[in-house]
C-alpha cells in the first residue's frame, strides 16, 4: 500500500527532472520503511549479552596522537556541518545555525571565519560544506550570500525530504508531492551518505581530489579542524574516525561505542532495550559518548556505496502533528555507519572538543566572559582558575533566546562561578557578578530584579526577598 501511495505521489509530477528527483528521496523512504516494517516483525536484533565496552586499540587517547608537524593533508580535507535542524527548542522559527552567538556573529558566521583563517594560515582552501534540509536550505543560501566576495568556497547540498507516516494506517501523510510542510520530514543526519551521493557531491569532491570529511554538529562550537587527528586518519589509514569523550551524568543520553561480535558500532539510546536503559546511562559502563565530530573517507564511503547502501539502525521518532494527527519518522544517525569501515575507530578527545549549544543555559555560557573569541573558535579564558565549566540552570522564564536576551541587560561576570539556577521572573541589571554557588528562585507571582553591579557570592534569593 505504501509503494503504491509512493507512485500515485510521484505521478503528480509532470517535470521529468523533478519526478526523478522526487523518486529518488522515495525510493531511500521506502527503503527505510521496509526495514522499519521487518524489524518490527521480527524484534530487535541486538543481543544485550553480546554487547562488550571496546578495546584500548578501539578508543585512542588523544593525549597520545603525534604533534601534527605538517598540515599537507589539508589540501585533501573538506569541511562539512550538519545543518538540516532548526532551532525550535530555543524558540527559533529558522536554521539553528542563524542563531547570533557571540559579537553579533551567529554559529555560520563562526565557522566560516575558522575556515577562512584555517585556510589563509595554511595557504589552503578546504571547502566548507553546509548540508541544508528542506526546512533550512531558503534561509541559510540567504545568510551565506554575504560570503560570495570572500575567499571562501562555500557549498551548500540538501538532505531527502522525508514523508510522514500516519501512524495507524501506516501510510505517508502528503496527498501531493508538494504539500504542506508539515507532511515532510528531514530523515535524521544518518542521511548524510546518500544525499552527499544523490546531489553529486560526493563525485565532485572525489574529483577537486578531497579524501577527507571532517563532520560535525553545526552546534557545536568546539568542533574545529584538527591536523593531529587529520595526520592520525592519514597515517592509520583509518577509513572513519569518532571524536568520543568522557561521559559526565549529563551526557547520559549520548549514543556509545561498543565491540559488539569483534565489529565496532554505535549504540543509541533508541536502540537499547527498556530493562537495559539504566545500565546503558551508567557512566561506569558506557564511559564514553560521541561528539558527532566524524572523520570520513570520502573514497571509502564511496566504496560502501557502491557496494550496497548504508544500513543504519532506525531511530522512530514518534510525534504529534499541529494538527493532531499520530505519525512517524524513521530517522538515522551518521554515526551509526562507523561499522561499514575499515580500520574505524574513536579517539577520545579533550571535552573542549565537545561545546554545544542545546540551550539557553549553554548560550549564556558561551556568551559570557568564560570564553574568548579567537578567529571564530571559542577559546576559554584563562583568568578561570579551574578549567571546568559551571553549572548552568536557567528556567522556563529564559528558554526562548528573546525572552533569554531581555532578562539580561549584560551578561554577567561568572570567572568565578561554580553553579548557577534560576527559576521564575528574574531579570539582571548590568555588570552583575556570579561567584561560587547562587540561586535565585522566584515564587510564582514574584519577581526578582537583580540590581545593576550586583555581586553574588555563594548566596541563596527567593520568594520576595530583596536584596
Ligand atoms: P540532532 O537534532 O540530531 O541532535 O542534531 P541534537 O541537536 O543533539 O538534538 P537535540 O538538541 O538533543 O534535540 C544534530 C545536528 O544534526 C543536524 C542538526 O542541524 C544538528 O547540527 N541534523 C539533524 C541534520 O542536519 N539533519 C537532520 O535530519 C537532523
Amino acid at each position: 500500500a505504501m509503494r503504491v501511495e509512493l507512485s500515485k505521489l510521484s505521478s503528480q509530477l509532470h517535470d521529468a527532472e523533478a519526478r526523478k528527483h522526487f523518486q529518488t528521496e522515495m525510493d531511500g523512504f521506502f527503503m527505510l520503511f521496509t526495514r522499519y516494517l521487518n524489524e518490527k516483525s521480527k524484534g530487535t536484533k541486538l543481543d544485550w549479552d553480546k554487547i562488550q565496552s571496546p578495546s584500548p586499540e578501539q578508543i585512542v587517547l588523544y593525549s597520545k596522537l603525534t604533534q601534527a608537524k605538517s598540515t599537507e593533508h589539508l589540501n585533501k580535507l573538506a569541511v562539512l556541518k550538519l545543518n538540516g535542524g532548526l532551532g525550535t527548542t530555543m524558540g527559533c522559527v529558522g536554521p539553528k545555525s542563524a542563531i547570533e552567538v557571540r559579537d553579533g556573529m551567529t554559529f555560520l558566521d563562526l565557522s566560516v571565519r575558522q575556515i577562512e583563517y584555517l585556510n589563509k594560515l595554511n595557504n589552503v582552501s578546504v571547502p566548507f560544506i553546509l548540508m541544508n534540509s528542506f526546512n533550512t536550505d531558503d534561509e541559510t543560501k540567504r545568510i551565506v550570500q554575504k560570503y560570495a566576495s570572500h575567499n571562501i568556497e562555500i557549498l551548500t547540498f540538501n538532505q531527502s525530504r522525508h514523508p510522514r507516516i500516519n501512524k495507524e494506517s501506516l501510510l505517508p501523510m502528503p496527498r501531493t508531492p508538494t504539500s504542506q510542510i508539515e507532511q515532510w520530514y528531514p530523515p535524521g543526519h544518518g542521511d548524510l551518505f546518500e544525499s552527499l551521493l544523490n546531489s553529486a557531491l560526493l563525485e565532485k569532491l572525489l574529483a577537486q581530489g578531497k579524501e577527507y570529511l571532517f563532520v560535525s554538529n553545526v552546534d557545536n562550537l568546539g568542533a574545529t579542524v584538527d591536523t593531529n587527528i587529520l595526520n592520525h586518519m592519514v597515517e592509520t589509514d583509518a577509513e572513519f574516525i569518532m571524536e568520543v569523550t568522557d561521559k559526565t551524568k549529563a551526557d547520559i543520553k549520548g549514543g556509545t561505542l561498543i565491540d559488539y561480535e569483534g565489529q565496532i558500532r554505535l549504540l543509541e539510546i533508541a536502540q537499547v532495550p527498556t530493562e537495559h536503559v539504566e545500565d546503558f546511562k551508567s557512566v561506569k559502563k558506557f564511559k564514553i559518548f560521541n561528539t558527532n565530530n566524524l572523520w570520513i573517507n570520502l573514497r571509502a564511503v564511496k566504496r560502501v556505496l557502491d557496494e550496497s547502501t548504508m544500513d543504519l539502525e532506525i531511530i522512530v521518532n514518534n510525534k504529534t502533528t499541529d494538527s493532531g494527527e499520530k505519525v512517524l519518522q524513521l530517522e538515522t544517525a551518521v554515526g551509526a555507519a562507523i561499522k561499514h569501515f575499515k580500520g574505524a575507530h574513536g579517539i577520545n578527545v579533550p571535552r573542549s572538543r565537545f561545546l554545544p549549544v542545546k540551550s539557553t543555559s549553554d548560550l549564556f555560557l558561551v556568551t559570557s566572559n568564560l570564553y574568548s573569541l579567537n578567529h571564530g573558535e571559542l577559546v576559554m579564558n584563562p583568568k578561570r582558575m579551574f578549567n571546568t565549566v559551571p553549572l548552568v540552570k536557567l528556567g522556563d522564564h529564559f528558554k526562548k533566546v528573546n525572552n533569554f536576551l531581555s532578562r539580561f541587560q549584560s551578561i554577567p561576570n561568572i570567572l568565578e562561578l561554580d553553579h548557577l539556577t534560576v527559576t521564575g521572573d528574574v531579570t539582571f541589571g548590568s555588570k552583575v557578578e556570579l561567584r561560587g554557588t547562587v540561586i535565585i528562585v522566584a515564587n510564582h507571582g514574584d519577581r526578582i530584579d537583580i540590581p545593576s553591579g550586583s555581586i553574588l557570592e555563594n548566596k541563596i534569593i527567593s520568594g520576595n526577598l530583596r536584596i
